[in-house]
């Protein structure tokens, strides 16, 4: 069956939004909407998997909004909304917990770094989260997927949900006149040079909002000054920059810096190297800081503008989340349908 062709993709409203989330994720949500339609979800229900003050998710959803808007993301011609507005997310989650196996979400590595070595005190939502995950994507059986390397294992599961799912509903799929298979496979989209940005103070490290040390990132909202400052004091190395893609390997924080570059000038690693092999990074670190600061200052700016006016951000989230509903409640009748709940 042809399934049609539409994007999903969230981000979780919790702490401040970064140049991975930016480079990995949003970057691409803009890309893609010239050529499919997009839903775009600020996932508040991912969020209290770990406690988050009230207030606080609250400004948070506001905030990644403003960074959508900000970033060039059309909410009229497009769709952006916070998942908890439209019901079917937490529905179709339901089911998926009764179609997903133990075994499939043991193996989950984001589960085990997150929860920690505290594993019987992690809430019973961060182990079931891929599941609500596939159950966003699935309830607008969305195809495309832009998302970050990390969320990669996330995404495959996804498609072993909706396999699972396909084939053993398959008799009630068939009857009710779906064709073949229900869901489609969602496509993960990880392109570019930058789908794992990492910490500016070590190399081996994902850059991330839980980071303790603010040096780690630049956020979304930072000034050009501190924009400047954390690109200076960047760790490196001592050599010049190599003139081959090969001689990034075994330097992890250039390869970083040069990966960033690339994605901020919508060009490639080997492209940077060639304008950039044998420049000492002092005189590189200068260009990124130019570029940097040049790309990201206005979408900062923007943001600080528009969560002055949360009437307008709730509204956006209003029309979006309706306009998301319609779908998601067409989906959730199928399912009902499918599985054998008697509906209204
Ligand atoms: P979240 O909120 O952690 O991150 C949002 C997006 O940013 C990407 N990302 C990165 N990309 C490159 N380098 C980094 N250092 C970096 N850090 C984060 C992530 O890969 C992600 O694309 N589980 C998801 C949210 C989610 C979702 C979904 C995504 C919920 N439901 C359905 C896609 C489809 C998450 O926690 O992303």
């Amino acid at each position: 069956m042809a399934f049609k062709e539409r994007v999903f993709s969230g981000v979780q409203p919790t702490g401040n939004l970064h140049l991975g989330n930016y480079l990995g994720a949003i970057t691409k949500f803009v890309a893609l909407q010239d050529n499919y339609d997009c839903i775009y979800c600020v996932v508040d229900m991912h969020a209290i998997t770990v406690w988050q003050e009230p207030g606080e998710l609250k400004h948070a959803t506001r905030e990644v909004t403003a960074a959508f808007l900000a970033c060039g993301i059309d909410p009229k011609k497009h769709i952006v909304f916070n998942q908890s507005q439209v019901s079917g997310h937490a529905e179709l989650a339901w089911v998926f917990n009764c179609v997903a196996r133990l075994g499939w979400l043991n193996r989950m590595t984001q589960f085990k770094e997150k929860a920690g070595k505290d594993r019987e005190n992690a809430s019973v939502g961060l182990y079931a989260y891929p599941n609500l995950m596939a159950a966003d994507i699935l309830v607008y059986r969305a195809t495309h997927v832009p998302v970050g390397e990390d969320q990669k294992q996330h995404l495959e599961l996804s498609r072993d949900i909706a396999q699972k799912f396909n084939n053993d509903y398959g008799a009630a799929i068939q009857a009710h006149g779906y064709g073949e298979g229900f869901f489609p496979q969602p496509e993960p989209i990880i392109q570019g040079p930058a789908t794992r940005v990492m910490s500016l103070r070590d190399g081996a490290k994902k850059m991330s909002k839980s980071d303790p040390s603010d040096y780690s990132r630049i956020n979304l909202t930072d000034d050009a000054d501190a924009i400047a400052q954390k690109i200076r004091k960047a760790k490196t190395d001592p050599e010049a920059l190599p003139s081959e893609e090969k001689g990034l390997e075994p330097r992890p924080e250039a390869d970083n810096l040069v990966g960033i570059y690339a994605a901020l000038a919508n060009t490639t690693k080997a492209d940077v190297l060639t304008q950039f092999g044998g420049a000492q990074f002092s005189a590189f670190k200068g260009a990124l800081v130019d570029l940097a600061v040049d790309k990201l200052g206005p979408i900062g700016g923007e943001m600080q503008r528009l969560v002055k006016d949360p009437a307008y951000i709730d509204s956006v989230l209003a029309d979006g989340s309706a306009r998301a509903e319609v779908i998601a409640d067409e989906t959730m009748r199928a399912v009902k349908d499918i599985v054998g709940f008697v509906r209204r």
